[in-house]
């Protein structure tokens, strides 16, 4: 164990003689120093620390050290790098200064000299340390399976209907927007229901052909239509006593419609082909990202079957109006990742929590799952950075206006920041707008707002007073 203060030492040297005398010299002075004759072997070693001093040999039988400290200074700022060199030349000398070298050294070694560096490189780590945005440590997931995520106060009362719904076998419509859970929730009502150990069969309506959904959900008898060679269970069957899931229900064919409705009324059914009345006994939920009321009132969705389906429905806000629960997805699915690939992330950063939850998400949880799992794959330190993010997110993805009708009919002017769209603009100006828009969307009710910003209500006000927001008359009020 090194000396606290003291930050650890990888020396990375194909001379074994070299390293063994710094390795003795260092831990005298109450350095942890770990020595490695091979680059891969060193930065190996270099990993899994948090943070470290680099003693690098240029030429390493299988690098070279020049080229090294390009990756190296990729893994963070938490990482000082020394050259050691016998054969100086200014080539390499300016390319590693441009690699981010923190000393540059030539052999024979003039131990002073290096004690120097050392000590530089120390303190510097502790300057970096201690100015440090906080980092958060990252919980390690102990059990398998899906965890539900949400604190906020909208998911505690979803999570409550879940609960409730579970104990009976009440039909259950799920709306929200694609990515917000659906699927999740239907899966949950499922497994805590007392029936839970039954199946759990999923249909997604959009994805078969209108013509085939009827034989997918009640099966159908040999010969009953041209392809069917065998006789063929349906959903509804291989559901038995559990849940049958529609998906996207939205797309179903009005003339499927009429059979479920059938279904959902007399607990009924008979197979394509079929004279039989076989028994539903399944629960049945249904899902969709679409506005259901809507297509009634075009006439694309029955009406009598909207409220068969709707008798207890749940509907999934968008990540964007529940941001406080963005800081606990991100450390559950960098988690969730990590033991998925066998990586070893152990911090995040507060700044780059901050950074996720002033992105709109119009992919909801979904796209939040997808850019820390990547940000998780190609991070090459323990550690994740706000950097880690924006690499991914590309400029034009980040913070795009809310698009919900409601702000965009009463407050279209103020809101609609257009010209220019996509352009890069500065984290300021997305802030206010950002700000401004949810204002719009909340209608000015500061608490909401808050919520949905994930910051204080203090913060919020001062933000207000920066930024001079003020709630917009339309022209036609006075
Ligand atoms: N509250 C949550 N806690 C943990 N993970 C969640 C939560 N909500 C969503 N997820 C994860 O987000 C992803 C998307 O969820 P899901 O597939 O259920 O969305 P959906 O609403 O069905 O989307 P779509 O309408 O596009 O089918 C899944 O990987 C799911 O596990
Ligand atoms: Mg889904």
């Amino acid at each position: 164990m090194g000396t606290p203060g003291k930050e650890p030492i990888v020396i990375i040297d194909d001379d074994k003689s070299i390293c063994k005398t710094l390795k003795l010299h260092f831990e005298r002075n109450g350095y942890d120093v770990t020595i490695s004759h091979l680059a891969k072997e060193g930065i190996a070693a270099l990993r899994a620390l948090r943070s470290a001093i680099v003693i690098l040999d240029i030429k390493l039988p299988d690098a070279n050290g020049v080229e090294l400290l390009k990756d190296i200074r990729t893994y963070g700022e938490n990482y000082y790098s020394i050259i050691i060199t016998a054969f100086p030349d200014m080539e390499s000398t300016v390319k590693a200064v441009q690699n981010g070298v923190g000393e540059y050294i030539y052999k024979p070694i003039d131990i002073q000299e290096l004690d120097d560096a050392v000590a530089k490189g120390n303190d510097f780590l502790l300057k970096v340390e201690s100015r440090d945005i906080p980092y958060i440590p990252i919980p390690k997931l102990e059990t398998a399976g899906n965890h539900f995520i949400g604190k906020s106060q909208i998911m505690k009362e979803v999570f409550k209907t879940v609960g409730l719904v579970s104990m009976s076998k009440t039909t259950v419509h799920i709306t929200g927007e694609s990515g917000t859970g659906k699927e999740l929730i239907a899966k949950a009502i499922h497994h805590n229901s007392p029936d839970g150990n039954e199946p759990c069969v999923s249909v997604n309506c959009s994805a078969i052909v209108e013509t085939l959904l009827e034989s997918e959900l009640f099966g159908h008898e040999k010969g009953a239509f041209t392809g069917a060679i065998n006789r063929k269970e349906g959903k509804f069957s291989l559901a038995r006593n559990g849940t049958i899931f529609l998906d996207e229900i939205g797309e179903m064919d009005i003339n499927v419609q009429a059979k479920l409705l059938r279904v959902l009324q007399e607990r009924e059914f008979e197979m394509v082909g079929g004279k039989e009345k076989l028994k539903a006994n399944c629960r049945v939920i249904s899902a969709t990202n679409r506005d259901l009321k809507q297509m009634v009132k075009d006439g694309h969705f029955r009406e009598d079957l909207f409220y068969r389906l709707n008798v207890v429905s749940i509907y999934l806000p968008p990540l964007r109006e529940r941001k406080v629960d963005i800081p606990e997805f991100a450390l559950y699915f960098t988690a969730k990742t990590c033991k998925e690939i066998s990586k070893d992330i152990q911090y995040i950063s507060q700044e780059a929590i901050d950074f996720l939850m002033e992105q709109s998400w119009t992919g909801n949880v979904r796209q939040l799952e997808n850019v820390i799992t990547n940000a998780v794959i190609m991070s090459r330190n323990n550690r994740l950075s706000k950097e880690d993010f924006t690499a991914i997110l590309k400029p034009e993805e980040f913070v795009q206006p809310v698009e919900s009708h409601s702000w965009q009919e009463t407050d279209s002017q103020q809101a609609l920041p257009h010209e220019g769209g996509n352009k890069p603009r500065s984290l300021q100006d997305v802030e206010k707008e950002q700000i401004r828009i949810t204002l719009s969307y909340t209608k000015w009710h500061k608490g909401k707002a808050c919520e949905i910003l994930g910051i204080t209500r203090p913060r919020l006000e001062r933000k207000i007073h920066k930024y001079g927001l003020k709630p917009l008359k339309l022209y036609f009020e006075k």
